[in-house]
């Protein structure tokens, strides 16, 4: 077989064969498949897409890239929360050790920044010291001891997902409904979960915004994954604006230490509760989804995940001083401010451009191999329907260089939107699909 003959035929609308599929994605591996060929191999499945038995393939294929762990020693239910990506979107970081705390062991594998959205392994890794990747002894090990490991996709583990992952990022083709559906799950069947919880987002900031498209991602997650014998559930929830007041990998751990210390922060207050609640319901240990929310809002409050948060970090190699001294702000260099041009009410924060925005700041990358700046970002002062008069911060932005806050101011104009009555409540829960 030769690539481009595969390319082509992708790109003239033709369905894939397993072996076909198989070629392209152990040549990519092997060093066969450039990645000029397999950029083009992923728009063209971005413009004319996959039938679902070719998405099952290309996830079989990549699942069977690395090892499959067995975690069937431990004598609990193991369940796993992935979100198809969003802006500010820092639940996992509370939700894994809060999880555990309930008796779910969370055997977790995230990805990087995707596109305009943030990855769980960038915010972890701007804890200084903190592994993402551990091999999987390690992982089996901690996930013994702690009932929770936070891990990325290693030479081991879902390998074909991490190039291609880092590869999509950058080339415009993670808009993609089975590109996502092989990515995710990919990853998390290879971990060795026996159920996953899926946080669909809808809205500016998803990748795929409209609700219809959500619905159907919802679907088919849930359907790939029983193929796979996984248990599923999807929660599909608001993105239009960004989650919680911080963007940005360092500022959104900080905000997530605040989470676990006990602040009220009512967006994230109440995904992290669902989603986790959603984990202990399908793990067996509440009876419905209520209950299950319950149990997680009462370990959030009485601090429990937040020691949990620090034995994570303290296994895998990070400094919990510069955890626990985050009264001490750490802040990029340089600093603007986004001011209110009127009086009114804000009516949006466009998720999307934000998450652009904080790209340009330095939050994530435009070439494979960027360098990150952990402490680039931004933090809200308003959310939707607050109510500003003009000149009060909406927003401000943090970069280590001024050309870098220039591009971020810039890419800003017209994110912001303000009307003169207060705009109607925002459903961050839109639907549960079991
Ligand atoms: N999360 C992933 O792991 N992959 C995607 O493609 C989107 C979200």
């Amino acid at each position: 077989m030769n690539p481009s003959e595969i390319i082509k035929l992708k790109r003239n609308k033709n369905h894939l064969s397993r072996e076909q599929i198989d070629f392209f994605i152990k040549g990519y591996l092997n060093g066969k498949v450039t990645d000029y060929q397999m950029s083009a191999f992923l728009m063209s499945v971005y413009f004319n897409g996959m039938n679902d038995e070719e998405t099952f393939y290309l996830t079989e294929i990549m699942l069977n890239s690395g090892e499959i762990i067995n975690l069937d020693f431990l004598n609990m239910p193991k369940i796993d929360k992935h979100s198809t990506g969003g802006v500010g979107d820092k639940i996992s970081l509370i939700l894994a050790p809060l999880a555990a705390v309930c008796g779910i062991a969370v055997p977790m594998i995230s990805g990087r920044g995707l596109g305009h959205t943030g990855g769980t392994l960038d915010k972890l890794e701007s804890i200084p010291g903190f592994n993402v990747n551990l091999p999987v002894k390690n992982f089996k090990e901690q996930i013994a001891n702690l009932g929770v490991v936070m891990i990325g996709q290693t030479p081991e583990l879902a390998p074909a997902d991490k190039k291609l992952y880092a590869l999509r990022d950058v080339t415009a083709t993670v808009e993609c409904m089975p590109l996502i559906i092989s990515s995710i799950l990919s990853k998390k069947i290879a971990e060795g979960a026996d159920g996953i919880v899926f946080d669909v987002k809808a809205g500016s900031g998803a990748n795929l915004p409209t609700k219809e498209e959500s619905a159907e991602l919802a679907k088919k997650l849930i359907s790939v994954s029983k193929k796979f014998g996984k248990k599923a559930l999807a929660v599909i929830t608001d993105m239009n604006e960004p989650l919680g007041y911080n963007i940005g990998n360092w500022l959104e751990v900080e905000e997530c230490v605040e989470v676990l210390k006990g602040k009220m922060v009512p967006d994230i207050f109440k995904l992290t509760n669902v989603l986790t609640g959603a984990m202990i319901y399908i793990g067996g240990i509440a009876k419905n989804l209520e209950d299950g929310e319950k149990i997680a809002a009462d370990n959030l409050m009485n601090k429990k995940a937040y020691g949990k948060f620090i034995e994570i970090v303290k296994y895998q190699n990070g400094n919990v001083d510069y955890i626990k001294d985050s009264a001490n702000l750490k802040r990029a260099k340089f600093k603007k401010e986004v001011l209110s041009s009127e009086d009114g009410f804000i009516s949006e924060l466009n998720a999307s451009d934000f998450g652009y925005a904080s790209i340009e700041l330095g939050c994530g990358r435009k070439k494979t191999d960027d360098e990150i700046d952990y402490l680039a970002g931004i933090i809200l002062k308003k959310k939707y329907g607050y109510e500003v008069k003009a000149g009060d911060v909406v927003c401000e932005l943090y970069a280590e260089s001024e050309v870098k806050l220039n591009n971020g101011m810039k890419r800003l104009e017209g994110a912001i939107s303000f009307s003169k009555s207060k705009p109607s409540e925002k459903k961050l829960i839109i639907d549960i699909l079991e």
